[in-house]
């Protein structure tokens, strides 16, 4: 076996070099910088506290937005739909949601839409919608993003990441919801999406700020950040549903 012998032999020659090299560095490394391992490993152990500390409240904010999601939800299934007269469903769930996460009434008008209209009383697709999922309604030729814009005379326009062939508008919701963003696609379908938070550095500067790590998370991760959690439908990965007039709607 001449590579094993081989290699021995260059051991036993190289090694005792290095070793005196090692020597000689590590006393040098005592001489000039005697607390240096110590700082590192006080910098190592500082790293690793704070990155479970991240880790650790990133996981309690998911588990919290999951269980608002499934109360948000189990509100809806035992809610009053109210058809009212500007095409929107109010879900009237005052009675059977708990306090601190009672929607405002415009949050209630979206919701009901939603789950009637879009979801067609589907949760799994609701609750992509709800963590923010980029949903396309395919070829409607634009009637949400009227639609939508119908919810509040609190509606501004924004810039986004997002494409649109028209501009987009941000309309605030409550605490719950957030802010909701509309847009049309080159295909004149209505897009839009829930925002986790909303971008708006003057008066709302927190909000902002989380919009920003939100973003990073996104170009990250991949996955799009919503209100009550994340969604893999980004707009390349879109949730597209289909356009049913409301007159198939009440059909149903
Ligand atoms: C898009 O939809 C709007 C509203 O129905 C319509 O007026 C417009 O002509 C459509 N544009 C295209 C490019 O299809
Ligand atoms: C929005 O509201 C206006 C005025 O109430 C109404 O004429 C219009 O049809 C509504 N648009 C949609 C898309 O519901």
């Amino acid at each position: 076996m001449p590579p094993h012998e081989q290699s021995r032999c260059y051991s036993d020659i190289v090694v005792p070099e290095d070793v005196v090299k090692v020597k000689k560095s590590q006393g040098k490394l005592k001489r000039h910088h005697p607390h240096s391992h110590l700082r590192m490993l006080f910098l190592l152990l500082m790293s690793l506290v704070i990155t479970s500390v991240i880790t650790i409240c990133c996981m309690m904010e998911r588990l919290r937005l999951e269980s608002s999601l499934h109360s948000v939800l189990n509100g809806l299934l035992n809610a009053d739909l109210i058809h009212s007269h500007d095409g929107f469903i109010f879900a009237d769930m005052d009675r059977h949601h708990k306090k601190s996460l009672r929607p405002l009434d415009i949050e209630c008008k979206l919701l009901g839409t939603l789950y009637m209209h879009l979801a067609a009383r589907q949760s799994h697709d609701l609750m992509e919608i709800l963590r923010g999922a980029h949903v396309i309604v395919q070829n409607d030729n634009g009637f949400y993003y009227s639609h939508f814009q119908n919810l509040s005379s609190n509606i501004h326009f924004r810039f986004s990441s997002h494409y649109s062939i028209v501009q987009q508008y941000a309309i605030p919701q409550g605490p719950l919801l957030d802010t909701i963003l509309l847009g049309i696609t080159h295909d004149n379908s209505s897009w839009f999406q829930f925002e986790g938070a909303a971008w708006d550095p003057f008066t709302r500067p927190m909000d902002s700020l989380i919009h920003v790590l939100n973003y990073f998370e996104y170009t990250f991760r991949r996955v799009q950040i919503g209100p009550l959690g994340t969604s893999i439908h980004t707009d390349q990965s879109p949730l597209v549903i289909p356009f049913r007039s409301f007159n198939n709607i009440k059909q149903d």
